[in-house]
């Protein structure tokens, strides 16, 4: 029963007594800012010091590996191994973990560890992983902060498959750990396993990736627990495709995955299990779905409810996946726990699967509705034979799609560490070219600002270039950001957030100063990324000295570019924002959030704090960064100058504020004459009316805090720049 909310019971900790009740509680509308304090140092307790890359590459990673792969084959009386290996178990659980990633926000994914914390831990999709991550305890207690949860749940998997004699394409560590929950929607349903999520044209509702909630792609049963294979196969292309498998990687993954290990589901689920590990009792030690039926393991398990193995030799890499999904007639029936399996028609093969733990008994071969869908699509039927007659071909795509799906939540290849990583490079990692020549010095750098300024591109469009630059990271997956120059590359230069025509004026301009410097600088180079990030850094000089303020933007060279051959045109279409906030652009149709909480997702992106963002909301309204020169926000009679008026005027009691026909647009009245000062959009206005942002604006209003205000924008500022730079710092966390 603790798997069901009733929509009234949303909010946090109503139904226990002696509990503050959150504003969220109160005023449901209230703009959450709690995204962007979540995953605090203080509750890391490594402390900050910590650098994993640094104690992972200490690591004797082929121990490692030798200590899991003896693991998986020394059975635990309190949870015996099918056939004797953990293998297909530990695939599981690193397919889960790393399943939950989905392409359109690049939210979820193994990095984080996030399988260790409720909801995920607790899913029922995630039905006994408890005991797997149990099971793997004793190489994470003997490698410690050198092995982070995240790393060794993909490992677990990757070497099980190694043992049951698949070649793997290789693995890459650094996933860095959090200490708590990540807050992301999962979906609008208040039931574990429900499906509400189809939007009018039919379409999964976005940013999600999966059909259920509680489950990591779809119902194994079929769309909505109904045996249609077709309609399996629909909702297996539109799961996969949100998480950038095609069709082969799809049928390689599945068809792949289901080579190995079983289905769990001797009794019934409602008759046997107890509730899951973030609903049980204390004496349960984070355990759950405690089994009373039989021996409550081995053969009497009950994980998803359905039954069986798809192969006769569940713990071998073999194409009998293939064959007994293509060579058979299936028939639908039930597992003894109550679920819709298929099995063949053929009772000769009904003696044909070895069973897991009970000596001479033989059981027939199953399939799931969704892997019928193979079959019975005609796309997915064409690969599953093409991989049956070229079972080479067939172990290539899977090794390379398991590599990429439990990697590509993980970013740029900067941030892959160990002696495992594949030489080949995917055009998913978002690879950029190799940088083979000098780095500008500090005074070339001042000579190439000067010619920037020196170009008739404006303060305002320098700022927004390099913003629309850096700020295309998404701390979510690690993906965009600076590097690779992309902002000049299709798609990313013809974004409507972007104003392309003034874009490419001010990357034409950037480009000239670049050639005219390189031409004359021999070994030594600046990319156009490089240039891109300067030639803000050059703006905001200006600005603040235009102010009074005599600064210096911090630069650091480095950034290699992209060519458009390395770049995933369809692939990065998906860092398109539908709202950035920070240069007052709000596209109606695509954002699935309103103004004020996409302001706050994108700041999540960004991996800024609240300061940060009041921050830098204030300054770069004052330096004219709108999209489409709009005027909103703008508070200041000396636009292009970097002063604090955006948060002086906006606290200012002379000004009274009110809608106009214009639902996304207010104006800012002198309550004297009446007479418009201003004009505003609910993002300029959130700052003055949530009382958690009116108390920063409040400090960026003080008399005399201009000063403060220049540098705290500077370091927000500089912050966003560097967001993509792995090759100078490791630590950062998905958040
Ligand atoms: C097990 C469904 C994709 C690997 C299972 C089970 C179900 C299931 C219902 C049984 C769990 C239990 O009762 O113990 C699905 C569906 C998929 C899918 C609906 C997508 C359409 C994948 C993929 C992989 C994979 C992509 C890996 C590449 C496995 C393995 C097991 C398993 C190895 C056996 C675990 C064990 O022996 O304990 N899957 N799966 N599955 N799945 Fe999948």
């Amino acid at each position: 029963k603790s798997m069901s909310k009733p929509e009234s019971a949303k909010g946090i900790g109503v139904s226990k007594p002696f509990t503050p009740k959150s504003n969220a509680f109160w005023w449901p509308d209230q703009l959450d800012l709690s995204a962007l304090r979540d995953h605090d140092r203080r509750s890391n307790p490594y402390g900050e010091g910590f650098d994993y890359a640094e104690a992972f590459n200490q690591l004797d990673l082929e121990q490692v590996m030798t200590d899991v792969d003896a693991l998986l084959t020394d059975s635990q009386d309190w949870w015996p191994a099918d056939w004797g290996n953990y293998g297909p178990f530990f695939i599981r659980l690193s397919w889960h973990s790393a399943g939950t990633y989905r392409t359109l926000d690049g939210r979820g994914g193994g990095e984080g560890a996030q399988m260790r914390f409720d909801p995920l831990n607790s899913w029922p999709d995630n039905g006994n992983l408890d005991k797997a991550k149990r099971l793997l305890w004793p190489v994470k207690q003997k490698y410690g902060r050198a092995l982070s949860w995240g790393d060794l749940m993909i490992l677990a998997g990757t070497v099980g498959m190694k043992n049951m004699g698949f070649d793997i394409y290789g693995f890459a560590g650094g996933r860095t750990d959090d200490w708590e929950p990540d807050m992301v929607y999962w979906g609008p349903e208040v039931e574990m396993l429900a499906s509400d999520r189809e939007e009018r044209d039919g379409k999964l509702q976005r940013p999600l990736g999966a059909t259920h909630m509680g489950l990591i792609y779809v119902n194994p049963e079929g769309p909505k627990g109904k045996p249609d294979p077709m309609g399996s196969a629909k909702n297996i292309r539109t799961a996969f495709s949100r998480m950038a498998m095609n069709d082969e990687e799809t049928v390689a993954l599945i068809a792949g995955g289901h080579t190995f290990g079983k289905m769990h589901g001797a009794h019934k689920a409602g008759e046997c299990l107890d509730v899951e590990p973030g609903a049980a009792a204390v004496e349960e030690q984070g355990l759950g779905w405690k089994n009373k039926c039989g021996k409550g393991n081995a053969e009497d398990t009950v994980t998803s409810g359905l039954e069986g193995a798809w192969t006769q030799a569940p713990t071998r890499w073999t194409t009998l996946y293939l064959s007994n999904l293509l060579n058979n007639e299936w028939e639908q029936t039930r597992s003894p726990g109550g679920a819709i399996i298929w099995v063949p028609k053929d009772k000769a093969m009904h003696e044909a699967v070895p069973d897991a733990h009970v000596k001479g008994k033989k059981n027939p071969p199953v399939m799931t509705t969704a892997d019928l869908a193979l079959k019975y699509d005609p796309e997915y039927r064409k690969i599953a034979e093409r991989f049956l007659a070229n079972p080479d071909a067939y172990q290539q795509a899977f090794a390379k799609a398991w590599f990429k799906l439990t990697h590509r939540d993980m970013g740029p290849r900067d941030r892959y560490l160990g002696n495992q990583v594949p030489d080949e490079k995917f055009l998913w990692q978002d690879p950029v070219q190799e940088i083979d020549y000098d780095l500008v010095t500090p005074s070339q750098v001042e000579t190439l600002k000067a010619a920037i300024l020196d170009t008739d591109v404006s303060v305002a469009t320098l700022v927004k270039a390099a913003w629309g630059a850096a700020a295309s990271f998404r701390a979510s997956d690690m993906r965009g950001g600076a590097t690779g120059g992309r902002i000049r590359l299709e798609p990313q230069v013809s974004w409507e957030v972007n104003d392309p025509a003034e874009l490419n004026k001010v990357l034409a301009a950037l480009e000239k100063v670049r050639s005219n410097f390189n031409s004359k600088a021999g070994d030594t180079q600046i990319s156009m990324a490089d240039i891109v990030v300067l030639g803000g850094a050059a703006a905001i000089e200006k600005a603040a000295a235009d102010a009074g303020y005599d600064i210096t933007v911090p630069f650091t060279p480095g950034r290699a570019d992209a060519t458009a051959a390395q770049t995933d045109v369809e692939s990065f279409a998906l860092l398109e924002p539908s709202a950035d906030a920070f240069r007052n652009y709000f596209n109606q149709d695509t954002s699935y959030r309103g103004p004020a909480d996409m302001l706050v997702d994108k700041a999540d992106q960004l991996n800024l704090t609240v300061p940060e963002m009041t921050a830098l909301v204030g300054g770069l309204r004052v330096l004219g960064a709108n999209t489409g020169g709009s005027e909103h926000g703008v508070f200041t009679d000396n636009p292009g100058q970097l002063s604090n008026d955006f948060f002086v005027n906006l606290v200012d009691m002379g000004v009274k504020w009110r809608k106009t026909d214009d639902a996304s647009v207010y104006e800012g009245l002198n309550r004297e004459t009446g007479e418009v000062l201003y004009t505003a959009t609910p993002v300029d206005l959130i700052f003055g009316s949530n009382s958690e942002l009116r108390a920063v604006t409040e400090v960026y209003a003080y008399d005399g805090a201009e000063e403060q205000f220049v540098n705290d924008f500077v370091d927000a500022w500089t912050k966003v720049m560097l967001l993509d730079r792995f090759d100078l710092r490791h630590d950062l966390n998905a958040s």
